[in-house]
Order: C-alpha cells, then sequence, then structure tokens
C-alpha cells in the first residue's frame, strides 16, 4: 500500500471511478481513486508557519510571499492567498509544504482550507542529492509514470464551496486589469470552450474537484495565446492535464491512468504517458531519447518521472515524488543541429541563435555531405542517420558533444579543432627576419619539418620546394616552408601547387608586417651582419656589398599580405609577426596562436623556460647544411640567455672528425672567370655552363680539394699532417675567442692558379695549379699542379664548377679529368677543354671541412 494514514474511501457524492473508467479504452483495471479530506488543524498549522515566515526578517527563515486574490465571479465573495516562495528555499528540509502553486482560503464554515494544491517542487536529474541516478534508484519504487514535458504555462484548476471554478496560473489569479489577457483568464477560457463542447458548465467541474479535494494540473499551450520553443498549431493547441493532486499539506497525487480518464471526462488533452517498472529501464529509455532530443517523431523538452520515494526505505514510507529529465547541452545542440539540417534538405535557411560557430561549422559539413550522398538526406529527412551523421562531425573536429555545446567558450569560436597535421607554415618576410631561426625553434619544440629553400639548387626550384614541404608532412605533422614569399607570385606558386598536389593542407602565413621599414632595415641588416658567412647564399663577410643589396632588393619588391583577393584569400589563417620583436617573442606569438587556432595540433602551450631554450638553440646552434659546415641542431647545449648575435658563429659546437682539406676560393672570384671564358665562345661551347646556370648547379663554393677523408687509408702520413694542422689550428682559435667557431680555422694561404676548363655532359672542373707563397711549385709537384706544403692527393688537381644534376657527384671530376689526361679532347669523347688565356691566379685559404 501507499504507506500513508489517510483513510481511502471514495470520493463523496461522484459518480465511481469503476462506472466512470469503463469508458477508457487501455487500461480496464482502472486503481482505486485516491480521497482524503482537509484536516482543518493541520492546515490552520502550515498557514500559522507561512504566515511567520512571511513575518520574520531573519536570514535562516525561508522567504515567502503572500499575495491576496479576490476570486472573479465568486457569488460569496471569496478571496484567495497565494503563497510564492524562492525555488531554491524548496531545498530546505523544515518547511511546512512543498507545494509549489499554493492558494489558500477560507470555507464555507470560516475554517482554513486549502483552494490549489501543485505538486510538491521537483528537481532535475543531479540537480539535488536525491535526483542523482543513483539515489533514485536505491530509495525510489515503481510503477514510474514517464510524461512528457508540455511546453506552455501550467494552469491550476479547482472548486469552491460555492461551485465557483477558480483557475489559477502558478502565483495569481485574475486579470490584471491591464489590457493583456492573464494567463489563468486565458486557461480559463480555453476551458469554457472545452466544456461547452461536452455541454457541460464550469459550476460542474467546480463541484466535482471541490467534492473530490483536488486540483487540475494542466499545461496551456497554444501558440496563438504565447508561443514557447515548440510548435502548438492550432490542431494542437489547448489544456494539457497531466495531473490532479489532492489539496492537502502534504502531497498526495492521482496516477496518471486516472488522470488521464479525468482529461477525456471533462474535456482535457491527455499528455502523453507511459508505464516502466523498472528504474534500469527508465533511464536507458531517458538517455536514448536524449541522443535524439524526439520521441515518436516529436519533439520534447523532458519528461517528468513520477513514482514513489522513501528517504530511508528500510524505515519510512514510500510517498509519491517527481523528478525531471531535462534535456540540456549537448542534447539541445544537437537538437538545433537536427533542426537545422532538416531545413537544410528542404531548403528552408537553417535558423539558429545559439552555438552559433559551431553549428555553423557543423552546417558546412553536413551541406557536404548530403551533396556528395543524397540518399543521407532522403534517408534523414525519415529520421535515419540523424546521431551519425552528428557523432562523425563530432569525429572529424576531434570533439565530444560536452566540448562542442562549450566550443565557443573554449575556442573562442574561431578554432579548427579539427586539424592534426598536415599545416603548412608559410612566412611572408624579407631577409634577416628570423624565418629559419623561428622554423628551427619549433622543430625543437614541437619536432616540426623545415624545408629551406636556399637549400635547393638546380633547376624547377618552386615545384621542388612544393614537393619537399609536401614530403615533409608524410612524417611531421606541421612543416615550416622556409622562403621569403615577399612577393604575391611566390605566394601564388606554392598555394595553388599545394591545393593542386594536396588538397587538405591548411596555409598559415607567418606574415612578418613591414610597417617601419627603416626599423626593418636596420634590425636585419645587423643580424644577417652579425650572421657573417653563417648562410647558405647571403655572405655578409665575403660579399659585403653585394647583400646589402639583395636585402633591399627584398625590401623594395616586398608585397604586404591582402587577404581580400587572389592569391592571398587562400589562407586559411594568419600569424602576424614583427621583423623587429626578436625570434623568442614571435615564436610564443606563433606557438599561441597555434594552439588558439588548431588546439589538436598544439595541445599545449609549452613553458617559458622550453620557448626560451628552442631560441636559444636555433639562434646558437644552427649553421646551413648546404657549406658543409658543422651542424649541431636537436641538442641544446646554449646559456640560457639569448646570446649576442656575434656570438652565434662563435659558440661552442660537439668537435666533429675532418670530412676533407681543401683550398678554398672565393665564389665571386671563381663565376667572374668563369663569365670571362665564355665571353668569346661560340654559343655550342657555352651551352652547357649556361645550362648549369639556369639551373642552380653551379656550387655556390669552390674548393681544390687535397685530400678527403676517404683516402686517408691510402696516405695515412699526409692524411694526419692535415689532420694535425686542422687540430692545431682549431685549439689556437679556441684559446684566442674562448670557443670554437661554426666555420673551422684557416690553416695556411695558397694561391690557386686556374688553367684549363674541362666538360663534357655531365660535369665542369676547372684545372688548376696551386701555387705556394713565394710563386714556386717544386719541381716534382709542380708536375701535378701542386705547391710544396699543400699536397693534393688527386691526379689533376681541381675546381669542380657543377654537375649536371644531383645524381652526378662532384668526385667524378676525378674520372672526367683522368679520361681527358688520356684522350684529350675529341668529338668523339665529347670532351671540352677551354683554356684559361692569362693563366689568373686567385687567393685559396686552406681549411678543413668536418664531417657534418
Ligand atoms: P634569410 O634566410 O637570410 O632570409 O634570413 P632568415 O629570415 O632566415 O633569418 P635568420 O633566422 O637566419 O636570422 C638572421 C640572423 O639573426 C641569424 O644569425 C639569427 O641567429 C639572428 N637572429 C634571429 N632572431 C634573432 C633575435 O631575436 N635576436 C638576435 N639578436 N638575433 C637573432
Ligand atoms: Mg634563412
Amino acid at each position: 500500500m501507499d504507506g500513508t494514514t489517510h483513510t481511502e474511501a471514495g470520493v463523496p457524492g461522484t459518480t465511481t471511478a469503476a462506472t466512470t473508467m469503463t469508458t477508457t479504452t487501455e487500461t480496464p483495471a482502472l486503481p482505486k481513486v485516491p480521497y482524503q479530506a482537509q484536516d482543518v488543524q493541520e492546515v490552520a498549522e502550515v498557514l500559522r508557519v507561512l504566515d511567520e515566515a512571511v513575518k520574520q526578517k531573519k536570514r535562516s527563515a525561508f522567504t515567502i510571499k503572500k499575495t491576496r486574490f479576490a476570486v472573479a465571479n465568486s457569488e460569496a465573495g471569496y478571496y484567495v492567498d497565494s503563497w510564492k516562495m524562492n525555488d531554491w528555499d524548496y531545498k530546505r528540509r523544515d518547511l511546512p509544504t512543498y507545494a509549489r502553486g499554493l492558494f489558500t482560503t477560507r470555507n464555507e464554515h470560516g475554517h482554513p482550507s486549502i483552494a490549489v494544491r501543485g505538486y510538491d517542487k521537483f528537481f532535475n536529474i543531479n540537480e539535488t542529492h536525491e535526483t542523482r541516478w543513483e539515489n533514485i534508484e536505491a530509495r525510489t519504487q515503481g510503477p514510474y509514470e514517464i510524461t512528457l514535458k508540455e511546453n506552455g504555462c501550467i494552469i491550476f484548476v479547482s472548486g469552491l464551496a460555492d461551485d465557483t471554478l477558480l483557475v489559477c496560473s502558478k502565483h495569481s489569479t485574475g486579470d490584471r486589469g491591464d489590457v493583456e489577457l492573464s494567463h489563468s483568464s486565458a486557461g480559463e477560457a480555453r476551458l469554457g470552450q472545452q466544456l461547452q463542447r461536452l455541454g457541460k458548465t464550469k459550476q460542474d467541474l467546480a463541484r466535482d474537484l471541490y467534492t473530490r479535494n483536488i486540483t487540475a494540473v494542466a499545461e496551456l499551450c497554444d501558440d496563438s495565446f504565447e508561443e514557447h520553443i515548440l510548435a502548438y498549431g492550432p490542431d494542437k493547441a489547448g489544456l494539457y492535464l497531466h495531473g490532479i493532486n489532492l489539496n492537502l499539506p502534504t502531497f498526495r497525487t492521482y496516477p496518471s491512468v486516472l488522470v488521464q480518464d479525468y482529461a477525456e471526462q471533462w474535456g482535457f488533452i491527455k499528455t502523453e504517458l507511459m508505464v516502466l517498472n523498472d528504474i534500469g529501464e527508465v533511464r536507458k529509455f531517458l538517455e536514448s531519447v536524449a541522443e535524439t532530443g524526439a520521441h515518436d517523431g516529436r519533439d520534447v523538452e523532458g519528461f517528468v518521472i513520477r513514482c514513489r520515494m522513501s528517504p530511508k526505505p528500510e524505515s519510512m514510507p514510500y510517498q509519491d515524488w517527481f523528478f525531471k529529465y531535462k534535456f540540456e547541452e549537448p542534447y539541445l545542440m544537437y537538437r538545433q543541429w537536427r533542426e537545422c539540417t532538416k531545413a537544410l534538405i528542404q531548403g528552408r535557411t537553417p535558423n539558429f541563435k545559439r552555438h552559433q560557430a559551431i553549428t555553423q561549422e557543423y552546417l558546412n559539413y553536413a551541406r557536404k555531405r548530403i551533396a556528395a550522398n543524397p540518399k543521407l538526406g532522403r534517408d534523414y529527412n525519415k529520421n535515419h542517420g540523424i546521431i551519425q551523421l552528428r557523432d562523425e562531425f563530432l569525429a572529424f573536429k576531434h570533439l565530444n558533444g560536452a566540448d562542442a555545446a562549450n566550443f565557443e567558450q573554449m575556442y573562442g569560436g574561431t578554432s579548427k579543432t579539427e586539424v592534426t597535421k598536415d599545416v603548412i607554415l608559410l612566412p611572408i618576410a624579407t631577409i634577416g627576419c628570423g624565418k629559419t631561426t623561428l622554423a628551427i625553434a619549433l622543430g625543437h619544440l614541437f619536432g616540426y619539418g623545415h624545408v629551406q629553400n636556399d637549400n635547393i639548387t638546380g633547376t624547377k626550384r618552386p615545384p621542388r620546394f612544393t614537393r619537399m614541404v609536401l614530403d615533409e608532412l608524410q612524417t611531421h605533422p606541421a612543416v615550416i616552408a622556409d622562403r621569403n614569399n615577399a612577393q604575391r607570385h611566390e605566394r601564388k606558386q606554392i598555394l595553388t601547387d599545394v591545393k593542386n598536389m594536396q588538397l587538405n593542407a591548411t596555409m598559415v602565413a607567418l606574415n612578418f608586417v613591414h610597417d617601419d621599414i627603416d626599423a626593418i632595415r636596420a634590425v636585419t641588416h645587423e643580424r644577417v651582419f652579425a650572421r657573417g658567412d653563417n648562410h647558405q647564399t647571403i655572405h655578409a663577410i665575403t660579399d659585403a656589398g653585394k647583400v646589402v643589396g639583395i636585402m633591399e632588393g627584398f625590401i623594395q619588391r616586398f608585397e604586404p599580405l591582402d587577404l581580400s583577393r587572389a592569391p592571398d584569400e587562400a589562407f586559411d589563417a594568419v600569424i602576424d609577426l614583427s621583423p623587429t620583436a626578436g625570434s623568442r617573442k614571435n615564436l610564443e606569438t606563433v606557438v599561441r596562436q597555434l594552439h588558439q587556432l588548431f588546439p589538436n595540433l598544439i595541445k599545449e602551450v609549452p613553458s617559458a623556460e622550453a620557448m626560451d631554450a628552442a631560441v636559444d638553440a636555433a639562434i646558437g646552434e644552427y649553421a646551413p647544411a648546404l657549406r658543409h659546415e658543422i651542424i649541431d641542431r636537436g641538442k641544446n647545449k646554449g646559456p640560457s640567455h639569448t646570446p649576442k648575435q656575434n656570438q652565434s658563429v662563435k659558440k661552442a659546437v660537439n668537435k666533429k672528425p675532418l670530412e676533407y682539406m681543401g683550398v678554398h676560393v672565393a665564389a665571386k672570384d671563381v663565376n667572374a672567370e668563369l663569365e670571362r671564358i665564355f665571353k668569346g665562345q661560340p654559343p655550342a661551347t657555352a651551352r652547357f655552363y649556361k645550362q648549369l646556370q639556369q639551373t642552380r648547379r653551379v656550387q655556390p663554393a669552390f674548393h681544390v680539394t687535397l685530400i678527403h677523408r676517404a683516402s686517408a687509408k691510402e696516405r695515412p702520413e699526409l692524411w694526419e699532417r692535415y689532420t694535425k694542422l686542422h687540430a692545431d689550428a682549431e685549439a689556437a682559435a679556441e684559446a684566442a675567442t674562448g670557443s670554437v667557431g661554426a666555420t673551422p680555422p684557416e690553416v695556411g694561404k695558397v694561391d690557386v692558379q686556374l688553367e684549363r676548363l674541362v666538360f663534357d655532359d655531365r660535369l665542369m672542373a676547372i684545372v688548376v695549379r696551386l701555387v705556394s707563397k713565394d710563386g714556386h711549385a717544386g719541381a716534382a709537384e709542380a708536375e701535378a699542379g701542386q705547391a710544396k706544403d699543400w699536397t693534393c692527393v688527386n691526379k689533376v688537381s681541381h675546381i669542380t664548377v657543377g654537375t649536371r644534376d644531383d645524381k652526378v657527384k662532384p668526385k667524378e671530376s676525378n674520372d672526367l679529368l683522368a679520361r681527358w689526361l688520356d684522350e684529350g679532347s675529341t668529338e668523339t669523347n665529347g670532351i671540352t677543354d677551354v683554356v684559361f688565356e692569362g693563366k689568373p691566379l686567385l687567393q685559396g685559404a686552406v681549411r678543413g671541412v668536418l664531417s657534418r
């Protein structure tokens, strides 16, 4: 039984439940109608406590507001008092009643009585201790009546002793005297219509309600009166009866089947009902509906679950108890997506106000998917595949539902959470802005790939550069396409090439904003001259004059980023940097903005210390690979402060073994002689040289190899001599400067005399003679073109000018020259040789070159 102490008697003076309920088709056997008369003493006590609370201003007390209303049309001149409490006060444990919506009056005997009684205030799942699932599971008892939470305004209906029908909204009744129709009056008008249809009067209903000592609780849903979120057109508008409460301080309510039966008797619309006996099933059902936000093809806001609960089932009786299951985020967002998707499919404009950014992205995604597969759209309209499409979108974005619902707050609404790889960082810069430094620092922090345009020689550089960038993406999540891209046509080249080769790469401009040109000029000049020759092409020591001109050329040709048109409009994102700010600051800007833009690419911003170290390492340890000098990337042994620019070349590096000993000659001198020698030649002779030039296959730096490591075994005493010379020079330099330089020290000087240019269609070399400073080569050594102190192990001392492509190695010069010595130059062997007029003498510096 229900465990309460009231008497179970039939309702006096009314048709008995049994006869009335037979009209219901669904439930043949209806439960007994609950009835209990009001206890004057009990009601008086409740009112006393409530009145006290009205008067009391103590902070610890609950606050309650009492408002008196005259009852319209009451012949006896009844009034009612409405008692209104704050929502949160219902969570207290000391209330005389928990009725939400309570109107009291005095009955025909002048006794205090309850005129209208709402439900006990009930809470959403997890909103209170009692509504946590584990408590619900442990303390409640079925059957569980699940009713749809209708979406309108609540209306209470009851009768007074003089047969006046009392219609109230949550806290008031009657008209407020203003022009607008009040909720209770709108409810009463509706009620009048429904009774009229049945040929019944308001008095009939009032009398029945009074006799039963009940309040009918209904939801007024009517778009013509007031629009709520869900639509109630004329066919659906009306009063949805969802509960019948006994007018008692303690909550007692009719089982839902009786409520439905009553609705039928008095012309209310029935509230949908579902009864489950097992709480596990209840939970499963609710959560499954939450997934779609729809039930039986209808939108739902949530459900109210009616059952019985005991705070302590072993010792306390069960009582009528409700909780609600309201759909919240992410379900409300899912519902919005579903509606918008349907609008999309039906060619309407999706209308949405909440979750703007993520919903827009969802719709872009959905649009593409549906366009690619129309069946998806047709099925969707029939409510198939709704969850799947949504889940696929979330997977694509690397988000879960909760994060998606918080997308705006979490990511500012601008993030591309789906980007986890294939990001190309494309600088827009001029020389010395710090592109390479930034790239190396990013490599240290995140292992990003780095492709330097300066490392590419030969023909068709731009597409090869792009290809290399894309290749790096195979093994790195992001890559820095290290090139100035100062002009629009360069940006256009890589943006379109990438698009053509790999559609889904994300292009990010590292935009070195060129506003204060004078300041930029000053900073970059200072840096580049401090860098000295430590660069593939910009050799500030060797070619000081030219370098200024090259730098200025870039600045003059610079075309600022313009996102409003092609090609720059193709960038997916832009990060503004300052060429004068310093690489540490720029690094932080890049890292933070990448994290913001692509939270799944950079999940966490590294510590300040880590960024310090990365920049220190980049500035301190870098030397370009192309000149075969020391590289010590990947390790950071630098001091934690940022080193001064001119320390960058001197910083300590690991000592590497000698690769070869060579005589180095200035590139500009060799190039000048090559220009001179070809000037008077017929085009056919100059063709291969032109080819090498146009394909950038002329070496950027020239040397005569004296001995290579590979020959150390053949000529151990010579290898030892050179190794020792190198080591001694290094020790001397270290003693003088306190550190080992990135460029090995010079061990001596020797002039290089250019004798003949020898080439076929594969490579080109200059036959040289090394001339000691005293102007003479030793007699025997002179034969092989060698100076006394600077023995060369090669049969013919030479400078390799260039090879046709990477497949032809410079050391093949030895083979060419051996053939040339044997055969000379003939039509059949394809070898050409040209004499250097006047045998020009170039200055040479003997220096070791270390292994990489
Ligand atoms: P190019 O390849 O010549 O176009 O230059 P880049 O844009 O790659 O510049 P790079 O990173 O080589 O920087 C130029 C020089 O300035 C290098 O020697 C860097 O070590 C140095 N440098 C870079 N950033 C800073 C910085 O923040 N402060 C100082 N003092 N030097 C820096
Ligand atoms: Mg660079």
